[in-house]
């Protein structure tokens, strides 16, 4: 059960990334780049977080996600902060184009919900699902980054935050629906799995759709390409005599 494990421990999908990890944070400019964008993610839920505490109508969860919401638009500052000084330190050492995003994304995935439209149950189900998350990967980069202690140390402190949301949002999903809370969890889980699904499927969509119409550039227009030239070759060059039969008084418009 998940309250068994009250701590951050990445999973074991985010440990087997965590060369590939290593990889993608070890370049200074990408670095300041993705701390920039984990900065706004954070942000954004922060908004999404102080929209449900306005919603919910119990007070102790009204409490609960001010201070949570507080928590992610400072993890906001801290994240977009030390983006700006490796901007201003390494900008001109950097050579990033690639920032891997699809494996090493930032915060908790609050883009997905529709706060207005979720009750304490799902709301709670969800932040914990995304959450945990959040601790998962944050503790891989945690972890990797050990050539730049001051980006390990905002990690670190945002690590702890995460694993307090994490495991407050379980313990109140227990509070407000002690017989159900299970299949509100197995609920935003496939919630989850579906819309990764959905993201996954329209990135593949978008890159194959690439190929086949670079294909189609490549296969179907020289033919046409050529016979064009080759009725240009036809082509009289100049002005050239009309034929009388077709010279008719230029007494109407066609
Ligand atoms: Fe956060
Ligand atoms: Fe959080």
């Amino acid at each position: 059960m998940d309250s068994a494990r009250p701590h951050e421990r990445a999973t074991a999908f985010d440990r087997m990334l965590t060369p590939l990890h290593r990889w993608i944070w070890s370049d200074a400019g990408r670095r300041a780049h993705k701390l920039l964008r984990f900065g706004e993610t954070e942000t954004d839920g922060g908004r999404d977080i102080l929209r449900a505490a306005e919603v919910t109508t119990d007070p102790l969860l009204r409490r609960l996600y001010l201070e949570h919401a507080i928590d992610e638009f400072r993890h906001g500052v801290l994240f977009r902060r030390r983006a700006a000084a490796l901007f201003s330190d390494f900008s001109s050492r950097s050579n990033s184009g690639f920032q891997g995003d699809w494996f090493a994304p930032g915060g908790h995935g609050l883009d997905d919900l529709q706060v207005d439209d979720e009750s304490d149950e799902t709301m709670l189900a969800f932040l914990h699902l995304s959450e945990k998350a959040a601790a998962s990967r944050f503790t891989v980069y945690r972890d990797v980054m050990q050539h730049d202690p001051p980006t390990r140390a905002i990690f670190e402190e945002i690590l702890h935050d995460e694993t307090f949301h994490m495991n407050y949002t379980l313990i109140q999903l227990a509070r407000v629906a002690p017989q159900q809370h299970q299949r509100h969890l197995w609920r935003a889980r496939l919630s989850r799995l579906w819309k990764s699904y959905l993201r996954v499927a329209t990135a593949l969509a978008g890159i194959f759709g690439s190929i086949l119409l670079t294909i189609q550039y490549f296969v179907l227009l020289p033919p046409f390409a050529w016979l064009a030239r080759r009725a240009e070759r036809r082509e009289l060059s100049g002005w050239t005599r009309v034929p009388p039969e077709r010279s008719g008084l230029l007494d109407r418009q066609y």
